[in-house]
């Protein structure tokens, strides 16, 4: 993971400036008129289904969908950061799977139903959010803008999403807290020592926070190959700013981490029950995939599951997160919430998800193409995107709210 210090975040927005007057000239230019490959896959759709080649935007309120900003992004950010954002493992099939997944599932939709009025709100742990779409924790925003988690924090608070904040975290949960104007989730990462730990924990509880997200799908370390070789054209001196993984991090301020590992293959079922009991706020487990982890995550009184395969950044399973949704769904039986990350990137992912029993979904590289491109107003624009997306599905299928959404509406286009 990067760990950018203040003066690379300087360096990053100067940049990102510098680069963003150059793309509203580009935007503007003839020569673009026709794209490039460098604009990515929606060029090359977009010739195939006839429709006028893609321009990169200029300013948030010219996106179409969220798309649209990850050109943008990958112009405005240094090769090392994105391509640690964009990067999966090993081949890059599970980052794939999470997106063909969503595409194998089609929509049943029922007519002729008064859709005049829409509500999208869900509860979780009592309470209310005006919508179900998430901000997954995304560690390390100063890499990607200048006022890293302020601004996605700024946004989710002006949106009102929940937004969960990262370990790495290049922002300290009380100053993103106070950014977002309600409470927020923390995510934990475990390491090997516990007083870490509990350090982390008891600093979330004293900054609000009702409820603790545990990451477990990357226990052992990755093969991020795709953010190597991205790495490798960055010609940047990047050793001061990476010193020491974690290190150098808010949450991190006046712990001695000497001898401390991040690296965790230990972790087990007896950290969730150590930590359950250390801990006021609920305990959410993100990583999930199968059946059985789900059965024993209730059996060892988790409040609640993230089926997630860390957006195809953990293990190369080629399982994409809406395969893995049904079975964790039947394991809990109704009796905690689960939501879903990964892939998500459409309002009809997200109705899909809902759909087959997901309370909520959390999407990560989205909105930090929002932030890339255009800071706060960038990650406003992808959260209306999605949730107009979202409601206009909804309309189209007479669903009036997301309580009455169920699995009648999914077909499993490899069932049938
Ligand atoms: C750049 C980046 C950094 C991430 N950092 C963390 C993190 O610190 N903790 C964590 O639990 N997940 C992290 N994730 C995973 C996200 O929380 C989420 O599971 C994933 O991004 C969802 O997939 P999507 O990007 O396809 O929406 C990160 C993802 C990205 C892209």
């Amino acid at each position: 993971m990067v760990s950018p210090s203040p003066q690379c975040a300087n360096h990053v927005m100067e940049k990102a400036a510098s680069r963003r007057r150059f793309l509203k000239f580009l935007a503007a230019s003839p020569l673009l008129a026709r794209g490039t490959a460098q604009w990515g896959l929606n060029v090359a759709e977009a010739a195939d289904s006839g429709a006028p080649e893609h321009t990169p935007i200029a300013s948030p309120n010219d996106a179409l969908n969220v798309f649209d900003f990850e050109p943008v992004a990958r112009q405005t950010l240094p090769p090392a950061h994105y391509g640690y954002l964009a990067t999966g493992v090993d081949d890059d099939a599970t980052l794939q799977a999470n997106r063909t997944g969503f595409s194998k599932l089609q929509i049943r939709a029922r007519r002729l139903v008064d859709v005049s009025r829409i509500d999208t709100s869900v509860e979780l742990f009592g309470t209310t959010w005006k919508t179900p779409i998430v901000l997954a924790p995304v560690g390390s925003q100063k890499a990607f803008h200048a006022d890293g988690e302020i601004a996605s924090a700024r946004a989710a608070g002006a949106r009102d999403h929940l937004m969960i904040l990262s370990t790495g975290s290049t922002t300290s949960v009380e100053n993103v807290t106070s950014a977002r104007g309600r409470p927020i989730w923390f995510q934990l990462y475990p390491t090997d020592a516990w007083r870490i730990t509990q350090a982390l924990v008891k600093r979330a509880e004293r900054a609000g926070c009702p409820v603790l997200v545990l990451t477990v799908d990357l226990p052992a370390g990755r093969n991020t190959e795709t953010e190597a070789r991205f790495a490798r054209k960055d010609t940047r001196q990047c050793a001061s700013c990476h010193q020491g993984f974690f290190r150098h991090k808010p949450m991190f301020d006046g712990l001695d981490l000497s001898g401390v590992s991040f690296s965790f293959p230990g972790l087990t079922w007896e950290f969730v029950r150590r930590l359950k009991d250390t801990t006021k706020m609920k305990l959410v487990l993100k990583g999930l995939e199968t059946r059985e982890d789900a059965a024993l995550a209730v059996q060892h009184g988790v409040d609640g599951i993230i089926v997630s395969n860390h957006g195809g950044r953990a293990q190369e399973g080629g399982r994409a997160t809406i395969e893995c949704l049904p079975e964790v769904i039947e394991a809990v039986q109704g009796k905690i919430p689960v939501l879903l990350d990964s892939g998500v990137r459409r309002g009809t992912d997200v109705f899909k998800a809902l759909a087959l029993g997901a309370k909520a979904v959390g999407i990560g590289r989205p909105y930090i193409w929002g932030l890339a491109a255009f800071g706060q107003p960038g990650v406003e624009k992808v959260l209306d995107i999605l949730t107009r997306e979202l409601a206009l599905m909804m309309r189209h299928a007479g669903v009036t709210s997301l309580s009455k959404l169920d699995r009648s509406f999914i077909i499993d286009g490899r069932r049938q």
